[in-house]
């Protein structure tokens, strides 16, 4: 293992390595802090080839390499096991925008850019990156493609898969895959970046990626809407698409125990009503606070909503964003929590939800749900919290019943036991229980040919 140490070190060079516990530390902790790992190295190559000289080495000598973005990632992913003896491979230094082609609405990344960074320099070429979420200012591209991530605008731009048009991958062995192509028409053969998009770092490490932009989409409205039932948001935003069509951006659904939430652990987050209402919806629309108005006065006639606020200004829009983007953040400092990230049909959000309830109050009445999210895609977080009296043993044995029963319910109604957060560690069981026994096949015959000895990730995903 020494021999390899210092030839990565010696490929990376002075700047490019970390063996410090101190240094390290934040590197090995999930943002949950559920999972915690150990390495004998951390390496954090400069470019492509650095990349490749790193796994190349890594493969000959038959040792594992697990990739790190911003370590957002929700489901342990990032994070080495404990053997201690994994290197962790950090892309924050490959952190150049490449190049922004505006006429070609189309930008090149390497994979270190943080996302907001991203965004930034579309905004600079007067273009917009739709790609938001609330780790934006940490996660990186890099890690937002290996897990497909979802977010807050794939209503109406899609995940970070339909916004990729070319990628460059290092792959088990060392060599690069370089299919940076700016193009929205390929059908040369397979394509192959689909498959590294959503992989969590199992089948190859990307170093860069061609992007999509769009026209900045002008004036945007944000509106806090409160519903009765989390069911009737549905067709709240049925009602919306019919009238404002594809200029709904976001479609955000809150319950207020949430907001609650955040409301307890977030400095000067507060909603904007008077009373308490069942369920929130923050929504985002490219059209005129008329516009807006006119298709939730229609929504009130009908009946799901029962009061809105509309942004008057930034700073207004901007606390109703924080109130959505905190949810995270206070959901971590209130305590442990079964996180489930699943996604249905959106015509079948509203059953799913009626049965979730029931079948919540008949596995433990004690329990808690915590659900928010992205309705208008299908994708709940519908997490659960425990009761807290519960010692650890008690906890691991209810979590995996409850946790089992609502991924149940979920595929019962044709739906996903990961819509947006990936695998990891987190649902690798899971994920042997409840995918597709062919689907599983032809992910392990991948995984094995792309991945002979193993090397990349191992212990995620499958
Ligand atoms: P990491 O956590 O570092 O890694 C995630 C996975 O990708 C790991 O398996 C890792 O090995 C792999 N990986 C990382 N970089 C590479 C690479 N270059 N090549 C190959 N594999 C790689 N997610 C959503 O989808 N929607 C949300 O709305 C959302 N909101 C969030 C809000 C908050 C406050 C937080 C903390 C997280 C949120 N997340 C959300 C989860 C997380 O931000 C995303 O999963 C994000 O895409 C992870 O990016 P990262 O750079 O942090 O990746
Ligand atoms: C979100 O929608 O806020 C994220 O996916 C993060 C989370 O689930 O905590
Ligand atoms: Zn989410």
């Amino acid at each position: 293992m020494q021999a390899l140490l210092d030839e990565l070190k010696k490929i990376v060079g002075p700047r490019g390595w970390v063996d410090d516990e101190a240094d390290l530390e934040p590197h090995l902790t999930e943002w949950r802090g559920v999972y915690e790992g150990k390495t004998p190295l951390l390496v954090a190559p400069a470019s492509s080839n650095e990349v490749a000289a790193v796994v190349r080495a890594c493969n000959a000598a038959g040792v594992s390499v697990v990739p790190q973005g911003g370590n957002t990632g929700m489901c342990g992913g990032a994070v080495p096991d404990a053997s201690g003896t994994q290197i962790l491979l950090s892309l924050h230094r490959m952190k150049r925008i490449r190049e922004v082609d505006a006429a070609n609405f189309s930008m090149t990344v390497d994979a270190g850019c943080v996302l907001a960074d991203i965004q930034a320099a579309a905004r600079v070429a007067d273009r917009y990156f739709p790609l938001s979420l609330g780790a934006e200012g940490t996660c990186q591209i890099g890690g937002n493609l290996a897990t497909d991530a979802g977010g807050l605008n794939v209503l109406r731009y899609g995940t970070a898969r339909s916004l990729t048009l070319g990628l460059e991958v290092v792959l088990a062995d060392g060599t690069v895959l370089s299919s940076l192509r700016a193009l929205r028409k390929d059908t040369a053969g397979y394509d192959l970046k689909q498959l590294f998009i959503g992989s969590e770092g199992t089948l190859g490490i990307i170093t860069a990626a061609c992007l999509r932009l769009f026209p900045d989409p002008g004036e945007l409205q944000t509106a806090m809407v409160a519903v009765r039932t989390a069911g009737e948001s549905v067709g709240l935003l049925a009602s919306l698409k019919e009238q404002l069509s594809d200029q709904v951006e976001t479609f955000e659904l809150v319950s207020d125990y949430v907001f609650g939430l955040v409301e307890k652990h977030i400095p000067d987050a507060r909603l904007p009503f008077e009373q308490r209402f069942p369920w929130y919806v923050l929504i985002e629309a490219a059209c005129s606070v008329d516009e807006l108005e006119e298709a939730l006065g229609h929504a009130m006639e009908d009946g799901p909503v029962l009061d809105a606020v509309i942004a008057k200004n930034t700073a207004e829009s901007a606390r109703l964003w924080r109130m959505r983007e905190s949810i995270s953040e206070a959901e971590r400092q209130d305590g442990k929590a079964l996180k489930h990230d699943i996604s249905v049909p959106v015509s079948a959000m509203p059953a799913f939800l009626e049965k979730g309830d029931a079948l919540l109050e008949a596995l433990n009445p004690h329990a808690r749900l915590v659900a928010f999210g992205h309705v208008g895609d299908g994708n709940l977080h519908y997490n659960v919290v425990l009761p807290r009296e519960m010692d650890a043993n008690e906890w691991v044995e209810e979590g995996k019943r409850v946790t089992g029963a609502i991924y149940d319910l979920v595929t019962g109604f044709g739906g996903s036991i990961s819509a947006e957060h990936g695998i990891g560690q987190l649902k690798r069981e899971w994920l042997a229980e409840y995918g597709n026994d062919v689907e599983l096949g032809l992910m392990r015959k991948l995984k094995k040919t792309l991945d002979p000895a193993g090397i990349l990730n191992p212990g995620k995903v499958i």
